[in-house]
């Protein structure tokens, strides 16, 4: 039996951080942000707005999309990188909120985390042991940022974006999920303690060799896909749609040059969002859903790559249906 996505929700803070702003607060303009990312507009959350904030409102919108309810789920997979505390998870917090039952846990791949998420409850719902399973990606990155540091702020931003996931229809569902990581390139993107951080003392930020990710970013991409449509067995040109981590619009393009496919073909939602980390695949799925772009039948990759470096890619048959009522 296959995993298939019955729904998809998102949530983002109100609060919108414009290019303006941040011509204010960095030597940047907006007219370099939009051409070297793609990026407009970023929600950044309140203070007191946490991830696990974030992930209920996500998983309340994919579960409302979907007619389902939440103490139905018995599975809870999250992804994040900015969890409000070590433990309990952000999962075990949106369970309580869900009234939901089963194993609730944290996954931690930083951009790629969605598709491991994806990738472990795929394996709990095909084999029958989950029958509801929502998985989250959920970031509020602006928390861990430095914005002093321009290489870094105008890229984040805070958001999440969740699936309900349950037995496919008629053979549609989840054909593939290949997940990556190559340890040797933890040093290209990570997060430092940040203890004499111009954001406070001991406050955590993040620190990126950009034009090396980039590089990375690119090949992974395209390669991904390639080697996981050829382990679902479904040809390139039968793909309706990839989507990609949103983290920069020319590594976007490259990987779609790279492909041989359309612009067209590649999902690119980053200039209302920035980088969201692990939420930016559901947040531009959903965005794909409600403009009405996939139909029953229709093959999609999601594909993601991320500090550690960690890549992933999947390869659905999209179910139709319970998704449509979502958007
Ligand atoms: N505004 C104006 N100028 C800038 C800015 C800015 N915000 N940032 C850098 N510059 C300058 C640099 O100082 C440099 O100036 P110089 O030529 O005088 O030395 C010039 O612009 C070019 O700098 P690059 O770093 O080469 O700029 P690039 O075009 O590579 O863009 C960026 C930088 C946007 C960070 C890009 O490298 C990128 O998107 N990299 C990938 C990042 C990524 O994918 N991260 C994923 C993280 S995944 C995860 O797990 C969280």
């Amino acid at each position: 039996m296959r995993t298939s996505i019955k729904s998809v929700g998102t949530y983002v803070p109100a609060a919108i951080l414009t290019n303006a702003d941040l011509e204010k607060m960095v030597e940047t303009s907006d007219t370099w942000i939009r051409e070297r990312t793609g990026i407009v507009e970023r929600h950044i959350a309140a203070v007191d707005e946490t991830s696990t904030d974030l992930a209920i409102g996500a998983a309340l919108d994919a579960l409302k999309g979907a007619g389902l309810r939440g103490q139905d789920t018995d599975l809870i997979v999250c992804s994040t990188s900015t969890p409000d505390s070590t433990f309990p998870s952000v999962a075990s917090r949106v369970q309580e909120r869900l009234n939901a039952q089963g194993p609730a846990f944290d996954v931690q791949a930083a951009c790629t985390g969605f598709l491991y998420g994806l990738s472990v409850a795929d394996r709990f719902v095909s084999s029958g042991e989950a029958r509801q399973a929502i998985v989250i990606g959920t970031e509020t990155l602006t928390k861990i940022m430095n914005f002093k540091d321009r290489g870094t702020c105008v890229v984040f931003g805070d958001g999440a974006g969740a699936v309900v996931l349950g037995p496919g229809r008629n053979g549609a569902g989840i054909k593939s999920c290949l997940l990556g990581s190559d340890g040797r390139g933890g040093d290209l993107i990570y997060v430092a303690p940040g203890a004499d951080s111009p954001e406070g003392p001991g406050r955590p930020e993040i620190r990126m060799d950009g034009r090396k990710v980039f590089r990375f970013a690119t090949e992974i991409l395209a390669q991904a896909t390639i080697d996981a449509l050829a382990r679902a067995g479904v040809p390139l040109d039968a793909v309706k749609l990839v989507v990609p981590h949103q983290a920069n619009a020319r590594i976007i393009e490259a990987a779609g040059k790279k492909l041989g496919v359309p612009p067209s073909v590649m999902a690119n939602n980053i200039a209302q969002y920035g980088n969201t980390s692990t939420a930016s695949i559901p947040l531009a799925l959903k965005d794909a859903v409600a403009a009405g772009r996939l139909s029953a039948g229709d093959h999609i990759v999601l594909v993601g790559f991320g500090a550690g470096l960690t890549w992933g890619a999947c390869v659905i048959e999209w179910e139709g249906a319970a998704a449509e009522v979502a958007a």
